[in-house]
């Protein structure tokens, strides 16, 4: 053999290797992407998969905690803009007395009102989850 044979031997033989091993890094994926999303449940066994596919289907709830910390946080931690301060529940009690209630915030929380934004910019959030983060900011 001559030596610019060998050289296309064994660059030949790399290139088959790595066409192996890709093809198993793609049946990996495949396996991956095609695997069930969610698992059947029995009666009357405990399901562990209900959990995981109603937050992957964006069914589950936001914890009030969650909420505060990807928006609400944003303004309410350090009084942003006015905004009445986490845990500053004489102020958040103020605004709840000339609204009329916890339902008066919620309601001014879901409209906007002057600086802040509707939803506090979590639009996806529910009435509830609204309310639970007010709840906790609060502390009413
Ligand atoms: C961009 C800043 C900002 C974000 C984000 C934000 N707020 Fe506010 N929020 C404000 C400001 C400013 C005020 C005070 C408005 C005023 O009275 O002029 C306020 C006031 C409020 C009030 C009192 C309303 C009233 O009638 O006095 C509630 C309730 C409230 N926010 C809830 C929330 C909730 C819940 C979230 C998160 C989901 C949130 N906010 C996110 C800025 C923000």
């Amino acid at each position: 053999m001559t030596l610019i044979k060998k050289i296309l031997a064994a660059q030949a033989a790399v290139l088959a290797l790595w066409a192996v091993s890709a093809q198993a890094a793609t049946n990996d994926d495949i396996a991956e992407r095609i695997k069930p999303v969610g698992e059947v449940c029995i009666q009357g066994e405990e399901c562990k998969g209900v959990g995981a596919v109603a937050v992957a289907a964006g069914g589950g709830a936001k914890s009030a905690d969650d909420v505060i910390t990807a928006h609400c946080g944003a303004c309410h931690n350090a009084g942003v803009l006015g905004a009445p301060k986490v845990g500053d529940t004489a102020d958040w009690k103020k605004r709840a007395d000339e609204q009329g209630g916890l339902d008066g915030l919620l309601a001014k929380a879901i409209s906007g009102i002057n600086a802040m934004p509707p939803k506090g910019t979590c639009a996806d959030c529910s009435d509830d989850e609204l309310m639970a983060a007010i709840k906790k900011m609060s502390g009413l």
